[in-house]
């Protein structure tokens, strides 16, 4: 299969979605692949280290969409990008459906056969590739947050640690997935007050056993969400309904009952945000003021750690890129529960 794999345009989009090394693999196996020029460049790969790994480089994005049968990328499409992809071509990337009609109808309009890497599903319910994006994006949210709640980030000035006689900052956590429990070891290794809330009561099981008295546990009803968060410096969304728009569990009453100059760092953006406060954000224009709390919903976070996020990836996607290549995609259920787009038909179940 002829592979290709673009330069990602979407701001301060880093990332690359396939590493030299999967590269190596794929070509091994047969396949032709085909790489942007500088594609790998915001994640220190050049283009010789592609060659050398058996890639052709091509020019122009036009070109690669072009000569590809199998286009992998990192990010959605951008609406200058939609007319690029054409029927009967497989897109793999992430595709974030439910917070962007515009790009489905696209994608039904052009008759691609469209996998989301984030409805990947395997037979347990767990997300082999979204979780290691979310693996950094939960770490990240953490050392982002402790940043802007600096005074000279805009906040309120807080230690997360405390200091002798003074109490450490409060840290809630809303869903305690993949985000979640990564968000909660940071902000425990920072010596942080943590609340972890989560609809799910296995997970708040799961950490309770996980931290036993380290991190206090609560279900997810608006009473103590809002009790929670009047208080809290830091807060987390990281809910998540596979496929779904995110549950929107903090409202703007909340908000506004959250002391100013406190955080929220809202994951779930990606999925629409689950504030209603909440609406997306780039890295060149992070965040946003709210009553005085201070909104970071950047939608491609893992993007500030590009070296790092891009060999994560594509060391995660690389198996199900060699299924898609090897017309092997309705023999994998995983695989199968990610296709959200079949030649103009939507198989994501959206309200
Ligand atoms: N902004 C970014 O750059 C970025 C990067 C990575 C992941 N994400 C997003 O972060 C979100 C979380 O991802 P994840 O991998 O941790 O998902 P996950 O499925 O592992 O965890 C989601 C958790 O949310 C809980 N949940 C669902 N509804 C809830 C509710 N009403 N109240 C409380 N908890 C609820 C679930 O029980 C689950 O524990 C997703 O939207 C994902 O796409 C964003």
């Amino acid at each position: 299969m002829i592979i290709g794999v673009p330069k990602e345009r979407k701001v301060h989009e880093y990332r690359v979605a396939l590493t030299p090394q999967s590269v190596r693999v794929l070509v091994q196996r047969g396949n032709k692949v085909i790489v942007e020029k500088n594609a790998g460049v915001g994640s220190k790969i050049g283009d010789e280290e592609f060659r050398r790994a058996g890639a052709k480089i091509v020019e122009s994005e036009e070109e690669l969409f072009k000569s590809s049968e199998l286009v992998v990328k990192v990010k959605e499409l951008l609406p200058e990008e939609f007319p690029l992809i054409r029927k009967d071509q497989v897109l793999f990337s992430y595709l974030h459906l439910a917070a962007n009609r515009e790009l489905l109808e696209a994608l039904k309009k052009s008759g691609v056969f469209a996998i989301a890497f984030e409805t990947v599903e395997l037979p347990d319910g767990s997300l082999p590739l979204l979780s290691p994006m979310s693996r950094i994006a939960g770490r990240l949210s953490i050392q982002i947050g402790i940043h802007f709640l600096e005074k000279t980030g805009g906040g309120k000035g807080v230690l997360m640690s405390g200091a002798p006689g003074v109490k450490p900052g409060k840290v809630a956590v809303i869903g305690g997935g993949t985000v979640g429990y990564n968000a909660v070891l940071s902000a425990l290794g920072l010596g942080a007050e943590v609340v972890l809330i989560d609809i799910n009561p296995r997970k708040l099981e799961f950490f309770h056993e996980e931290f036993g008295g380290k991190v206090k546990t609560l279900p997810s009803y608006p009473d103590l969400i809002k009790k929670e968060l009047k208080d809290s410096d830091l807060v987390v969304g990281a809910v998540l309904v596979t496929g779904d728009k995110a549950p929107r569990v903090i409202t703007n009453e909340m908000i506004s009952e959250m002391e100013s100059g406190s955080v929220l760092v809202d994951v779930a953006i990606d999925q629409g945000g689950c504030s209603e406060t909440s609406r997306p954000t780039n890295l060149d224009y992070p965040t946003f003021d709210v009553d005085g709390v201070i909104h970071y919903c950047v939608t491609n976070i893992p993007s500030l750690v590009s070296r790092t996020a891009s060999y994560s990836l594509s060391n995660n996607i690389l198996p199900y890129v060699l299924k898609i290549a090897d017309g092997k995609v309705e023999e994998d259920e995983a695989l199968k529960k990610g296709i959200n787009v079949d030649r103009g038909r939507l198989l994501l179940r959206l309200d």
